[in-house]
């Protein structure tokens, strides 16, 4: 390089001038790069990343492109470590404007939950910032996409939020339900995006024989070996989709594989079957889960598997209880243990993931990610509806026993921080 420049130089002053120009022009474009990422390197990568995929191909940027410099690329910051800070933005819908779409249980400020604390916090990732949710952009993303979000009541819960986020920009039109209301789909015309609700509570072909007040009449059968084809027949349709499940699998349950009961969980003695516990189903489950997603590896759509979230149901359960009357996020200098049933679901969920990223996927999982909102949600023990499930529950009686809900979230909510993150995964790739 010095070579070449110095030889340059005592041939021609006149190409002296004429690089001192150039370099002068390139020096003043760096400087605007790096001008302009000053503030917050993070986020003009983003937003670098953002234009080059969805503005028409200006020349500017890739013309120079051997002039931006290496370092502006910032180093991938774990998103699902970190914790929760003051905001006093708040969420970006309310009950009035998301009326339609969040679930009569799950709508805390209508139900006439007093506390208004808990909407003023925002999910911070300890090395990076993220961006607020910017339902705008979602949408042009996703012009021409389809979604679905899979899984049981918590994912039912999550597509809540995600509608209620998008439908400040887009009101999303429903065009399908099942028969019991439980699958859903809406479509967004303006974007032509659609998201489906696929109700799959155990991801694996079940026989469910329960009220609509989860009141079950006998022992759930399920086939380990059999998935569910509600949602496997949509994979190769989909650009996304989103898999959960977890808390199911504590309930009396038959298990079967080749079609033949092989033992049971908490069944009652009349069945004769050997109790293998939840956590084989959970892990015969998710191995069959997981091998079907790196079987479909090469289809268009990208999966991420959510791991379940916790609950906070203190001094009982659902159906003995429990309650949860906390109105501020876990403090950092607070302890919170996630419980032994969480430990064991994450702990499969976990190792079912790994286990198939190392023997099916390229290094970094490719069209599979993980995401791993455990931690996150477990320090929102004030996030759950409690005894605002129901509507304003202690008018007639402000002593009434009524029956609390620490497994749902309010929405808005912290649920809502799950689409910050997902959003900032898509984006940053
Ligand atoms: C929103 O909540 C307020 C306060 O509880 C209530 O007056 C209003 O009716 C609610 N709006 C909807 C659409 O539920
Ligand atoms: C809408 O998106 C779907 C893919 O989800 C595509 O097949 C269809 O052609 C699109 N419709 C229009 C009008 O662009
Ligand atoms: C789960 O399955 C994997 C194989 O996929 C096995 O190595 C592991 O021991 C199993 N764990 C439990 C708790 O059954």
């Amino acid at each position: 390089m010095k070579l070449k420049w110095s030889s340059i130089i005592h041939k021609n002053v006149f190409l002296i001038k004429l690089i001192s120009a150039l370099l002068i022009t390139v020096f003043a474009f760096r400087l605007f790069i790096f001008h302009s990422n000053e503030f917050s390197p993070f986020f003009a990568s983003v937003t670098g990343k953002f234009e080059a995929q969805f503005l028409p191909p200006k020349v500017l940027v890739p013309e120079n492109e051997d002039l931006i410099p290496q370092d502006i690329e910032v180093e991938k910051c774990d998103l699902f470590s970190g914790k929760w800070i003051p905001d006093s933005l708040g969420p970006i819908y309310t009950n009035n404007s998301c009326g339609p779409f969040i679930d009569g249980h799950q709508n805390c400020i209508t139900n006439g939950r007093p506390d208004s604390d808990f909407l003023y916090w925002k999910w911070k990732p300890h090395d990076c910032l993220l961006p607020r949710f910017d339902p705008r952009r979602f949408l042009q993303l996703m012009r021409h996409k389809s979604w679905a979000i899979i899984g049981d009541s918590i994912s039912r819960n999550h597509v809540e939020s995600l509608l209620c986020m998008l439908s400040t920009v887009e009101e999303p039109v429903e065009v399908y339900h099942d028969k019991e209301y439980k699958s859903k789909r809406w479509h967004f015309p303006l974007h032509n995006l659609t998201i489906s609700n696929i109700w799959s509570p155990f991801l694996v072909q079940a026989a469910i024989f329960e009220d609509s007040n989860g009141v079950s009449t006998a022992a759930v059968q399920l086939h380990l070996d059999k998935l569910d084809k509600t949602w496997t027949s949509l994979i190769p349709s989909l650009d996304y989709a989103i898999i959960s499940t977890g808390k199911w699998f504590l309930k009396s349950t038959v298990y079967h594989e080749n079609a033949k009961p092989v033992g049971c969980h908490n069944c009652p003695e009349k069945y004769h079957l050997e109790e293998l516990g939840f956590e084989y189903a959970y892990n015969a489950t998710l191995r069959n889960v997981m091998d079907f997603i790196a079987e479909e590896a090469n289809s268009k759509c990208t999966v991420f598997f959510r791991t379940s979230t916790p609950d906070h149901f203190q001094n009982g359960e659902w159906h003995s209880g429990g309650t949860c009357k906390q109105k501020e996020p876990v403090s950092d200098d607070e302890e919170i243990e996630l419980k032994d049933v969480h430990k064991i679901l994450r702990n499969v969920e976990i190792g079912q993931f790994e286990r198939v990223v190392k023997e099916k996927m390229s290094e970094d999982g490719g069209s599979l990610k993980l995401l791993d909102f455990t931690g996150m949600l477990l320090t929102r023990p004030d996030g759950h509806p409690g005894a605002y499930r129901q509507f304003r529950p202690f008018d007639k009686d402000k002593n009434a026993k009524v029956q609390n809900d620490c497994l749902h979230w309010c929405l808005p909510g912290p649920i809502d921080y799950l689409n910050d993150v997902i959003l900032e995964t898509i984006v940053t790739g």
